[in-house]
This record gives C-alpha cells, sequence and structure tokens, in this order.
C-alpha cells in the first residue's frame, strides 16, 4: 500500500502542507523541519502511496533511547495504515540497533493518536503539564522495545 522511504528535502512543501492541515495551531515551520532532518537523520520518514508523499514521522536517538518527535497522515489519507507503516518502520530501525525505549509526548485532548499509540503498546508514564502553547497538558508514553 505504502512505500516508506527517508525524507528528502525537495518533498518539504508536501510536509509542510500535510503538517498544516493535521496541527492547524501549532503547525512545525520549514525551519522547524530541516532541523529535523539534520536532528532525526535516517529517522525522518515520509509515506508514498499513489506516487504521492501522505505522511511523515520523525524519531530523534535521545541519551538513554529515542524520542518520536512528530507524525502525521494527509486527513484525506488517515485511517489505511499508512500511520502505522510509518510507525512500525521506525520501530523496526530502532530495534535493529538495539534502542531500548521510544518515548513521545501527546496532547491529552487527541484521543485519537492516544489509541494509535496505545495499539502498538505504548503506556502513560507520567503528564507534563502546560505543556503546549495553550497550556494543555501531554501525556508522556513509552513503547519499551
Ligand atoms: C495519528 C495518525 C498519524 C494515524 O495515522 P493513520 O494513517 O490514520 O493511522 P492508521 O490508519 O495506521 O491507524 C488509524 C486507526 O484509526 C482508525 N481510523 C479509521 N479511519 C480513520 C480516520 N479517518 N482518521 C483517523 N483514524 C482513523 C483506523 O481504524 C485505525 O485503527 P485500526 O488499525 O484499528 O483499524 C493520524 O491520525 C494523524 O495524522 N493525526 C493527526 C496528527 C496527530 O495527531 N499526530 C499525532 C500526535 S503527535
Amino acid at each position: 500500500l505504502a512505500e516508506i522511504l527517508p525524507f528528502r528535502p525537495r518533498q518539504l512543501d508536501r510536509i509542510l502542507e500535510i503538517e498544516r492541515a493535521s496541527f492547524p495551531r501549532e503547525a512545525y515551520t520549514r525551519k522547524m523541519f530541516k532541523e529535523l532532518r539534520r536532528e532525526c537523520g535516517p529517522l525522518f520518514l515520509v509515506a508514498k502511496s499513489q506516487g504521492r508523499i501522505a505522511g511523515y514521522i520523525a524519531t530523534c536517538r535521545s541519551e538513554t533511547g529515542a524520542e518520536l518527535i512528530s507524525v502525521a497522515v494527509d486527513p484525506r489519507w488517515r485511517g489505511r495504515g499508512l500511520g502505522a507503516a510509518l510507525l512500525g518502520h521506525t520501530l523496526a530501525l530502532l530495534r535493529a540497533s538495539g534502542t531500548p525505549h521510544l518515548d513521545l509526548m501527546v496532547s491529552v485532548g487527541n484521543p485519537d493518536a492516544v489509541r494509535f499509540y496505545r495499539r502498538f503498546g505504548f503506556r502513560r508514564f507520567g503528564t507534563a503539564r502546560r505543556y503546549y502553547e495553550d497550556g494543555s497538558d501531554a501525556d508522556q508514553m513509552r513503547l519499551r522495545l
């Protein structure tokens, strides 16, 4: 259904489109994506379906494991397994390199995403109060690899 490939700079305009459609209030900027490319390297991936980029995922290594920075799928392409393919590919890369765990932050007001992560085995281990600019909280979740 989808090919999972490393992010290329020429895909940035399309990634920004998906980002703005997915996070209308807190979209990452062009500059932030360029930083992610530097920091995430081969863990910045895109999903290509029918010749078109339809989603991305960016994960950075941390001192102790790795952190999922962001994942988004074009609203018109959701519910077809692209998000699962992006996350599954990321987990395979992390397991192959012996990474012990993958952490992430997710808005408490995003139950769809929380359900998506739980299905992969992520468990909540804390809450970051007022994590987002609008003052809302984030759940901290971890998957042991
Ligand atoms: C979270 C997200 C990346 C998942 O991507 P996706 O491609 O829709 O994920 P999948 O298709 O692999 O799985 C989605 C699940 O939701 C269900 N679903 C069905 N239709 C859906 C739809 N229109 N939108 C979202 N989810 C849907 C699917 O049934 C699937 O569950 P299943 O595997 O049990 O069938 C995507 O919803 C998204 O971009 N959300 C907005 C951005 C966001 O919140 N990112 C995470 C916060 S950091």
